[in-house]
Parts: C-alpha cells; structure tokens; sequence
C-alpha cells in the first residue's frame, strides 16, 4: 500500500503569501503544492500563449542527457517543450516569473540556497505521453536545485491522467503521492530529493516546468 495523496500540512499556518509558505515547505519537508498559484484568468492566459506556441510550431520533442549524449527516448518521456526566454517574457509570463523571482530571493535569504536564475519551458503531454521516473539533474549536472512545476489545464478532471507522482522517500517507492494537474497549481521540489514521473495524460497535458538553479 502507498500512503494517501496528502501532502504535507502547510508550513507556517495562517501564512497567507504562497511564496513564503512554499519557502517554509521547501526548507522542511522539501516539496508542497500551491493551489491558485495564479489566477484562473493567469492560467488561461498561459494557457492561451502555450497553445499559440504550439501552432507556429515551436514545439520540439523533449530529449534526455546533456551535451553530446543528448538523445531522443520516447520510451522515458513524450512530451514537447519550448524554452522560454526570461530576458524577452511574453506578457501572458510576467505574473508568474515575478512569483518565481520573488521565490528565489525568499529562499536565498531564508535557506541561503544561493540561486542565481530560473530556467523554464512549455511541456505539452499529447494522450499516452508519460515520463518515466527520474531525477531532474542528468549526469552529474547538478545545478537544478528546485523544480517548479506550474500546470495549466483549467478544466483537469479525474481520468485524465497525467498525474504527477512524487517518490516522497527515495528509499522506499511505497511512499508516494500522486498529484493532480489542474491549473494554477504549483508543484515544487528539492530537485535533487525526489524521483518522480509523469503518469500517462489521456489527453494535451499542458505545463510550464522549470528550475530554480546555480550559476554553472
Ligand atoms: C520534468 C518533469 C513533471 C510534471 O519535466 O522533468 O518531471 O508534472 N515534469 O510535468
Ligand atoms: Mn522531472
């Protein structure tokens, strides 16, 4: 048996500001979900340019390794993902990056964490794209110290699929938790901490997934 989907009680009860109750939660237990990250009109709005992207075809499928080991694996992951650029932000991505941006000042000065900037892409998960369980720094690069994950799926009903499912306790694979992409939830992580996967969306799967990292 693997423990109910609970994440762990909010740190810092009564903590109304999501970013410094997501920086209480990354210095104890390590990962938390935010609910209503962004507003729905936020969310549509990311939805919305996530989706034009898509049909200009910027989209490329996502590929495993770094430098010349790169490679193409559909049988780890299928989704398709466009880098953003946070020196030219469409206006659809100024809310959320000034969030992350205030995250990464709140957790430099709380946990000393020292992280320099956030690096992030659009992932659309087509019906039956997964990605396997993983860690999300690849042969020994190890400069993603925390992994956001912001979902944009407004209208995410049970069945769907496409949840992700967080090893809590690396250990034991017993210990998980399964959460739901509905929109404007954010996910977030000690990178280094928590193996994960993507279970198999039954249709677009849409996100915007990140990493608060150090200088290489
Ligand atoms: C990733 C990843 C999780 C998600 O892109 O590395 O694990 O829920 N994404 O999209
Ligand atoms: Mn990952």
């Amino acid at each position: 048996m693997h423990e109910p989907p609970t994440p762990p009680p909010p740190p810092g009860e009564g903590e109304t500001d999501p970013v410094t109750r997501i920086a209480a939660a990354l210095a104890g237990p390590g990962w938390c979900l935010a609910e209503a990250f962004l507003s729905p009109a936020e969310t549509g709005a990311l939805a919305a340019e996530c989706r034009a992207l898509r049909e200009e075809g910027g989209f490329r499928h996502a590929r495993i390794g770094v430098g010349a080991s790169l490679r193409l694996r559909p049988e780890i992951r299928g989704d398709r993902v466009r880098w953003i650029d946070p020196a030219a932000p469409a206006p659809a991505l100024r809310p959320y990056l000034e969030r992350i941006e205030r995250l990464r000042l709140a957790l430099n000065e709380t946990l000393w964490l020292g992280l320099f900037e956030f690096e992030g892409f659009f992932a659309v998960y087509p019906p039956g794209g997964f990605y396997a369980r993983h860690l999300d720094n690849f042969e020994g690069a190890r400069h993603r110290l925390v992994t956001c994950v912001l979902y944009l799926n407004g209208d995410w009903a049970p069945g769907d699929g496409g949840e992700l499912r967080l090893y809590t306790d690396g250990e034991d694979p017993a210990r998980r938790v399964d959460i739901e992409p509905r929109g404007g939830t954010l996910a977030a992580f000690l990178s280094e901490r928590f193996p994960h996967e993507v279970l198999p969306a039954r249709r677009d799967r849409l996100s915007l997934t990140g990493w608060l990292r150090l200088r290489e």
